[in-house]
């Protein structure tokens, strides 16, 4: 067909004549391949697509087990959780958590945890009602929530301390003097106390004779409060002790100031439970810190405590806190200057009289004075008056110190 289609009306060329004959065949042959490769192709596409079938299917199968278990683990998320932080995981894929309230416990996981988050010490998240682990909370890396309060350079001077002038000759002795002039120490061929302790009843001033300190020598101050290391750094503790000397020598000259040493530093027991053992090891990175610790370098370690008499014995040996400083209640004296500068940015009335007001406050911390100043002031305010007057101050003064014996946990003269 194709030959009569082609055919000239004139003249044959037989070459043109073989040509298209062989043009032809080609070209049957080559339709008769495509077919079969078009039938071949056909039936793979067919079969894919039966695949595809069966894979969609599958998918929605999953898809829908996904959703199932997802809203599962929305539901078990959105229920109440409680806030723990986490102890220790035990061997048998349950772990130790101490919640927020105080007591332990032994608590199942999430499969959709991550294991490699479970460290000792997260924050972690349980269910309320099965009380398994559902999520871990980010830890928080910011130096002032992890309960090291770092301050540069705190602005309370001397002048702003009643009383307590032995105390702070002490201190410019133990902690000033070796920082800023070692040279002295090495002289005379004797080494600077390695710890100061000031102890003392609360409200007394011991918090407020450190910051003094470190404003006086331009260090920085690094202060770390002992309560707040153990609540909060379960399983940490040990770690914080350590990050906090290194920070200490990393911005020397700096001044640690331990508050509330008691919270880290009470005596061991035996029969500890977990929670107390947590402490001791705290405690022991301590001791290990303090041995390894030059008292000539630039970082100086300062303590305070109201409670002496609880403090392990391996804190007060040579070598650690081996300078205390007694910081006792405020006498007659020491009262007035309290009470002045308090009173000093005041606008008081003419029969406001501190010595007297001094001599009514027997009883009275330099806090509690403090607070008389300052309820004196609120006292005037309310009566809309232009200055704080003498009525003021005992309507304070009996509002302040609500005459109940405080509980005496602090034995004078402990180390007198
Ligand atoms: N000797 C003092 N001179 C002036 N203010 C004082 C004195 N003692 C205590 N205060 C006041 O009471 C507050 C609490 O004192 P603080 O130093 O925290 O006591 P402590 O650490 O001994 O419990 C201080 O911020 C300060 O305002
Ligand atoms: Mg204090």
């Amino acid at each position: 067909m194709l030959n009569d289609l082609t055919m000239p009306d004139t003249e044959i060329d037989i070459d043109a004549d073989r040509d298209s004959t062989e043009f032809s065949k080609y070209v049957v042959d080559r339709m008769q391949q495509l077919e079969v490769k078009n039938d071949l192709l056909r039936t793979q596409y067919q079969r894919i697509e039966g695949e595809k079938q069966q894979a969609d299917d599958q998918r929605i199968k999953y898809e829908r087990e996904v959703r199932k278990l997802e809203s599962e683990v929305a539901t078990l998320k959105t229920t109440p959780q409680l806030v723990g932080t986490l102890v220790e995981t035990l061997k048998d894929g349950r772990s130790i958590v101490r919640s927020s309230t105080g007591p332990e416990f032994i608590v199942g996981i999430s499969h959709f945890i991550n294991e490699d988050e479970l460290k000792p010490g997260v924050q972690v998240a349980l269910n309320k009602e099965h009380l398994s682990i559902v999520s871990v909370i980010p830890m928080v890396r910011d130096p002032a929530v992890r309960g090291m309060e770092v301050i540069e350079s705190p602005d309370i001077g001397y002048d702003q301390i009643g009383g307590l002038h032995t105390q702070i000759e002490s201190l410019k002795e133990a902690v000033e003097l070796p920082l800023t002039k070692p040279e002295i120490f090495e002289r005379i061929g004797i080494e600077p106390p390695k710890g100061v302790l000031l102890f003392g009843p609360p409200g007394t001033g011991k918090t407020l004779l450190a910051k003094a300190v470190a404003k006086h020598t331009d260090a920085t101050f690094i202060r770390v409060v002992g309560s707040e290391f153990v609540q909060k750094y379960i399983g940490e503790g040990a770690r914080v002790v350590r990050d906090v000397f290194e920070m200490a020598r990393k911005k020397s000259p700096s001044i640690i100031f331990i508050d509330e040493l008691d919270a880290i530093g009470a005596k061991r027991f035996t029969d500890a439970g977990s929670g107390d053992r947590e402490v001791q090891r705290t405690l022991m990175q301590l001791l290990s810190e303090m041995d390894g610790f030059d008292p000539r370098g630039g970082v100086r370690l300062l303590a305070a405590t109201n409670r002496p008499d609880i403090l392990d014995p391996a804190l007060l040996r040579p070598g650690r806190f081996d300078r205390l400083v007694h910081v006792s209640m405020p006498n007659l004296e020491a009262r007035t200057q309290i009470l002045r500068i308090h009173t000093a940015k005041m606008n008081l009335a003419d029969d406001v009289d501190i010595d007297h007001l001094a001599s009514i406050t027997n009883d009275a911390n330099g806090a509690d004075l403090k607070a008389i100043v300052m309820e004196a002031g609120m006292h005037a305010v309310r009566g809309d008056k232009d200055a704080v007057h003498h009525t003021d101050f005992e309507a304070a003064i009996k509002d302040t110190l609500i005459p109940v014996s405080k509980p005496k946990m602090y034995s004078e003269g402990m180390f007198a």
